[in-house]
């Protein structure tokens, strides 16, 4: 195992434990502008943004928050060039496959979220695997939105509640927050209390879109691959200044 480095693998000292968010939910965003700014091409944006992921898990997993969702790819992004596409698709199985044992041995649970079926069958074996393999794990629970996209989420579960109601399981009047809940991906996992979005953009595209109710954002101007611990680190800092009210007074 390589050495972690000292500088902030503890919780920093000015974070109160208690006031973490729960779940963080993260939209990577910016790897193609870091790329072009680097003379790249913007697929090493996509590389770099791996490794500034893994950082963020481990760093997630060291300072004790318990849930993460990483945007991967929208259902949207489908319409980039075809070369970016493919490379994306090669590399998110390239990058699961290689890094399975390291998040076994972090205890990790790794969950996608998404409509799964249309990603190429190689990936979606290698989804599979990594979802059965890390299930009982009894670490962060890291979910990946991968073909994610927040209108299509709720489609999917209004059709799966008007089947049941078609079939005569349940009546219409049963339909409340908690049932439509457990028919999103997302079903048993709580709500992100903190959103985050790197590059600057001041939008949600299509994420997350019913979970985000109540969350708190914080976006910062740091593209997707330099987004460190010490950027993490502020955003926390923002997040428990936040008064969190949810409607009330
Ligand atoms: C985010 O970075 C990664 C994905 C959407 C897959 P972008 O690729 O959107 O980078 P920019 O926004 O073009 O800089
Ligand atoms: C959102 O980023 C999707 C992901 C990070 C996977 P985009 O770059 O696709 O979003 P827009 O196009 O700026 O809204
Ligand atoms: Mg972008």
């Amino acid at each position: 195992m390589t050495a972690k480095p000292i500088v902030l693998q503890d919780l920093p000292p000015d974070l109160e434990r208690e006031r973490l968010p729960r779940h963080v939910a993260v939209i990577m965003d910016g790897n193609g502008r870091w790329a072009k700014r680097q003379g790249l091409p913007r697929v090493m944006g996509h590389k770099r943004g791996v490794d500034a992921l893994k950082d963020l898990l481990r760093c997630c997993n060291d300072w004790g928050i318990k849930a993460l969702t990483a945007y991967a790819f929208s259902t949207e992004n489908w319409g980039r060039p075809l070369e970016e596409v493919d490379f994306l698709m090669a590399l998110f199985e390239r990058v699961l496959r290689k890094e399975l044992r390291e998040m076994m041995q972090e205890n990790v649970q790794i969950r996608f979220v998404g409509n799964l079926n249309a990603l190429p069958l190689s990936l979606q074996a290698e989804i599979e695997r990594s979802m059965a393999d890390t299930q009982n794990n009894p670490g962060i629970r890291f979910t990946v939105a991968t073909n994610y996209g927040g209108r299509q989420e709720i489609l999917h579960a209004c059709r799966a509640i008007a089947q049941q109601v078609q079939q005569g399981l349940i009546q219409p009047e049963q339909i409340d927050e908690a049932l439509f809940e457990s028919h999103l991906y997302t079903a048993g996992i709580c709500d992100p209390d903190l959103l985050i979005r790197t590059s600057g953009e001041m939008r949600i595209s299509n994420f997350l879109l019913w979970q985000m109710a109540y969350a708190e954002m914080y976006i910062t101007e740091t593209l997707w691959p330099d987004f460190d611990r010490a950027e993490f680190h502020r955003a926390l800092t923002a997040y428990q200044q936040r008064d969190r009210r949810f409607g009330k007074v």
